[in-house]
């Protein structure tokens, strides 16, 4: 049957709730419309953008009639800037949805009818709460300036005054280097024409600690005076540590090796009472205070005597590790990025840990062998990038057969499906789950799953 709908067609719908990703959903008919800007309870119209056999998407042109949990977005930005999806709806209604998400991607995908999800833990400050913001430059008439790439557009940047994610010391570090890369009469890099110069600006901040870490990007060489651009950053106290990168590629990316202009190589945040090294290309979950809350809900589900061995697959810097490791007899970490994994094991002798040792590879390959190096574990601890645990990672996840799995998850629908493939291949049963909202404003939803083995493996 074809769809009730053409591209272009505007049509007046009725948002009943909030999909995975952000897009309401409407119905015509029964024919489901992803409505990007619609809200749960909003009348809009929208104007078609693509049309499928089961579904189309929409594009909310005016809001009929507002929902009852639309609010007043607090940014100028808003909604133009792509950073934020959902300033204008009422930070509980967020928490609900995020909730319901997660709930459904287990009915769903991993095909449970009652899954055992316990209530979202909401965030703890809806603003201010990022540790780490990517600025990208661009070209205005006056000169080079910062910002976000504007809602749905890869090639426009949208110049930002005042960003609510960030601290008031992380806006006025990028309006500082904004007027800086002005006054130098530097040119912002052209992604279509592939020229100019300035390319990104990546500040970290270790929210517990007060220290900050900064990396300019840019084209190929050496086209400022490095002096004058430490002396800038050096009037912010917080900065400790400040790198510069060279992208002779067209590709938009900050994940580079790095030369240090001035400080520390890293700097430190401290989680849970232990303190870390972060290096420019490490992972540290962005937001400080709700990684704690994280890192709590995993330590209770492992339940850990101080008896037990423990593996943290895909360990970033150890954080999860590290604190697990207090509790347990060893730890075992490993991730891909040796930049990570030189900080997780930097982060053991920081804090005195012996019992943990981390090491570089891909999970899939390494398991086997750090299975028969460390011996069988009592609880595996993953937590994987959004794709979720790739075939073969899981299928050695699933062989070794640890009674007990800890999953942490920053994406419901893989998270359900890796759920789906541990119980029926290998007889694990989902005991607990709990969401929890490290993104306040964005589609994103962390989730942390216990999974205990329940029967030999099939
Ligand atoms: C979501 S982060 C989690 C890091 C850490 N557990 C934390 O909480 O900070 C995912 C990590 O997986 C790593 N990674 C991605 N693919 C991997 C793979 N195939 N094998 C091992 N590590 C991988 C990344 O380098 C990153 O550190």
């Amino acid at each position: 049957m074809a769809a009730p709908v053409r591209r272009d067609q505007e049509l007046e719908l009725t948002i009943d709730r909030l999909a995975y990703g952000g897009n309401g959903v409407a119905r015509l008919n029964g024919f489901v419309v992803f409505v990007r800007r619609g809200l749960p309870g909003d009348r809009v119209r929208a104007r078609v953008t693509k049309v499928q056999r089961r579904h189309a998407e929409a594009l909310v042109t005016e809001v009929l009639e507002p929902g009852s949990q639309r609010v007043d977005a607090p940014c100028a930005h808003y909604p133009a800037c792509g950073g934020c999806r959902f300033q204008d709806l009422a930070y509980d209604a967020q928490v609900a949805a995020k909730h319901d998400q997660v709930a459904d991607a287990f009915q769903r995908i991993g095909g449970l009818a009652a899954p055992p999800l316990e209530p979202i833990v909401p965030a703890d400050d809806v603003f201010h709460y990022r540790n780490k913001l990517e600025y990208s430059f661009t070209q205005l008439e006056d000169g080079p300036t910062l910002g976000f790439h504007k809602a749905g557009r890869w090639d426009e940047v949208l110049e930002v005054e005042k960003c609510w994610l960030t601290t008031d010391f992380g806006n006025a570090l990028r309006n500082a280097v904004r007027e800086w890369a002005k006054g130098e009469r530097l040119v912002a890099y052209d992604q279509a024409e592939q020229t100019g110069y300035l390319r990104h600006l990546v500040v970290r901040e270790g929210r517990n600690t007060g220290q900050a870490l900064v990396q300019l990007v840019t084209a190929r060489g050496e086209k400022f005076d490095t002096a004058h651009f430490v002396e800038l950053m050096r009037g912010f106290p917080e900065v400790r540590s400040l790198h510069w990168s060279e992208n002779d590629s067209p590709a938009e990316v900050t994940n580079l090796p790095t030369k240090l202009l001035w400080g520390e190589e890293a700097i430190e945040e401290e989680l849970g009472g232990l303190r870390f090294r972060v290096r420019p290309n490490a992972f540290l979950q962005t937001n400080t205070a709700m990684a704690e809350r994280l890192y709590g809900i995993a330590s209770e589900f492992a339940a850990l005597t101080g008896e037990e061995t423990v593996y943290d697959l895909y360990c970033g810097i150890g954080t999860i590790g590290l604190t697990l490791a207090r509790s347990a007899l060893t730890v075992w970490g490993i991730d891909v990025s040796e930049e990570s994994v030189a900080c997780a094991l930097e982060n053991a002798d920081l804090n005195d840990i012996t019992n943990a040792a981390f090491f570089a590879g891909n999970v899939g390959q390494a398991l086997e062998e750090l299975h028969g190096r460390s011996g069988d574990p009592d609880v595996v601890v993953v937590d994987p990038p959004r794709a979720g645990l790739a075939g073969k990672a899981l299928r050695r996840l699933g062989e070794i057969a640890a009674p007990r799995i800890v999953y942490v998850s920053c994406n419901p629908t893989t998270l359900a499906g890796d759920v789906k493939r541990l119980r029926d291949d290998y007889g694990y049963e989902l005991l607990r789950a709990r969401p929890v909202d490290m993104f306040p404003h964005t589609p994103h939803v962390e989730c942390v799953a216990l999974l205990e083995r329940s029967q030999a493996p099939v």
